[in-house]
């Protein structure tokens, strides 16, 4: 792996091979070094949870890390961010973690900065969070393995979400038996990949053994995209009653940050059937999978 930038440029046996070293990371004290590397996080877009699992990641391998302060960098003085990374890759950085707003920048990026840099995707805009859906894999995998015979239910803003389209084409490249993406009609996806679609959060979730919490992501909404807040916990939240339709074993996943008491309720996000803090656990391990990948 030259980058990392979608879903759709990995093979099966890339991620394979990233689920495979992840679990080994889980499960090992003896870590590589790779002390001649260093990576550096450029984050555009607020971030916690990305963000802090790659330093943790790269630290864990024992890697150099520099966190750019984008908002005091000297693109506020008009430089433009290829010669921003061009800049940092004359002073050793091997490994860019980018995430943005502008939906593709990173593969643009890695388009024009060539062989100088690998490019990792922390998430650009509505198209791609890679390392997200593979975290996500991961912990599916830990609890249901057989992917071919599982029903998964991601619900919520789907048309908005970063998280459905890399874990989308996620799915369609390993199997995955079904998928249904359950939304409101206007965060319905415009094109999908892989899996149907639907506004009932009933037949959505009927006998599913994972069902997926997206947020609501105000901040991405246009004026006419907004939904009542009671209307949309009326009819697509996830709680203890609309749960009841999945199977009584189903996991409940959230790639977080979580709006409690609007797209799911304390008592599922924090509740017997919730995966949501390994979800962020694997995160440091599936990344550690990612840098290393790198260093190949
Ligand atoms: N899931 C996710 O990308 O979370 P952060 O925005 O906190 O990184």
């Amino acid at each position: 792996m030259k980058h990392l930038l979608q879903i759709s440029d990995l093979s099966c046996h890339d991620v394979e091979q990233l689920l495979e070293r992840a679990l080994f990371f889980k499960h090992s004290m003896d870590v590589p070094i790779y002390k001649k590397h260093t990576v550096a996080h450029l984050f555009y877009e607020n971030s916690t949870r990305t963000r802090v699992s790659f330093e943790l990641a790269a630290k864990n391998l024992s890697m150099n890390v520099v966190n750019l302060d984008v908002h005091t960098s000297a693109e506020q003085k008009g430089e433009v961010i290829e010669d921003t990374i061009k800049t940092l890759a004359s002073m050793g950085v091997s490994m860019v973690v980018i995430r943005h707003q502008q939906d593709k920048l990173p593969l643009a990026l890695a388009k024009s900065i060539q062989d100088e840099v690998h490019i990792i995707n922390a998430g650009d805009g509505r198209h791609a969070h890679p390392s997200q859906a593979l975290l996500d894999i991961m912990t599916i995998l830990a609890h249901k393995p057989r992917l071919d015979r599982l029903k998964i239910a991601i619900v919520g803003d789907v048309y908005h979400s970063r998280v459905a389209n890399s874990f989308q084409a996620l799915c369609s490249l390993l199997g995955v038996g079904e998928l249904v993406m359950v939304a409101p009609k206007i965060w319905q996806p415009k094109t999908v990949l892989f899996g149907q679609v639907s506004d009932s959060l009933k037949e959505g979730l009927k006998d599913a053994d994972v069902v997926m919490c997206l947020r609501v992501q105000r901040e991405r909404l246009s004026q006419l995209e907004h939904i009542d807040e009671t209307f949309y916990r009326t009819h697509f939240a996830i709680t203890a009653q609309s749960l009841s339709h999945a199977r009584p074993d189903a996991i409940v996943m959230h790639p977080g940050p979580i709006n409690r008491g609007i797209e799911i309720d304390d008592v599922m996000a924090d509740g017997a059937q919730s995966v949501i803090r390994q979800q962020v656990s694997h995160g440091v391990y599936m990344r550690m999978a990612i840098l290393e990948s790198l260093c190949q």
